[in-house]
């Protein structure tokens, strides 16, 4: 298993999914079930600042997330909604949600389940998030923490919503992950923390296949390549 964590504009999932390709392994992204139970609560017309509405909702929720690295589809009541949860309501509303400690509680444990059914089925994973070598899977073989440069991570992401069809400028972006950056590590509840055994690998310079290489050459030095 690797856990790879570290804040948004990283290429955290872009890189989680390949080299689970590359590893033969399922692949899991933690942040698609905190946002799609935030879609469940916008739905809703809960208040995300309301923590005992937002956590009947997150348990009455029914979803799923995909665990293969090619097509990682995410459904709520049975319909697809992978592009819906990367818009900008949910961007705004995912940091407050995840912020729940009973929310955190039924993610983490779904999370868990999720892993060792994943683990005894394909045998190996990539887990991506936030608090996964911390909280998750501390006894995960190898951590990765990513970082880049705020400026980076937001021309990122902008790169990332027009790509999609959603207009977002540079300006918009630094904002929106500078003020997510700062919900997610303040929170109380499993705050965005590097584990102390994480190797830190920024990527502020660094194309994506450069990240994959040094990831692959860290799987293989703790044998998780074959
Ligand atoms: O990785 P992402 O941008 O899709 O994550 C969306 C939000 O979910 C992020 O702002 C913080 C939260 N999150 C979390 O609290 N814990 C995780 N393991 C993954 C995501």
């Amino acid at each position: 298993m690797v856990a790879l964590d570290g804040p948004s504009g990283t290429g955290k999932t872009t890189v989680a999914r390949k080299l689970a390709e590359r590893l033969s392994a399922g692949y899991l992204d933690t942040g698609a079930m905190y946002r799609v139970v935030t879609l469940a609560v916008l739905r809703a017309g809960v208040d995300p600042a309301d923590a005992d509405a937002v956590a009947a909702t997150a348990r009455d929720a029914v979803f799923t997330v995909g665990t293969t690295p090619v097509r990682p589809a995410v459904t709520l009541a049975g319909a697809d909604v992978s592009a819906e949860i990367r818009g900008p309501e949910v961007n705004h509303a995912v940091s407050p949600v995840s912020a729940v400690p009973a929310v955190r509680e039924l993610l983490v444990a779904r999370q868990r389940r999720i892993i060792d059914e994943v683990l005894a089925e394909v045998g190996g994973i990539v887990v991506e998030g936030r608090d996964i070598g911390t909280v998750v899977a501390p006894d995960s073989p190898l951590k990765v923490y990513l970082t880049a440069s705020p400026e980076i991570r937001a021309a990122r992401r902008s790169a990332q919503d027009n790509a999609a069809g959603r207009r977002s400028t540079q300006a918009d972006a630094l904002a929106s992950v500078d003020r997510r950056d700062r919900l997610d590590s303040s929170r109380a509840a499993s705050p965005l923390r590097a584990a102390p055994d994480a190797v830190h690998l920024d990527t502020s310079e660094l194309e994506i296949d450069q990240v994959l290489v040094a990831l692959s050459e860290l799987a293989s030095r703790r044998g998780l390549l074959d």
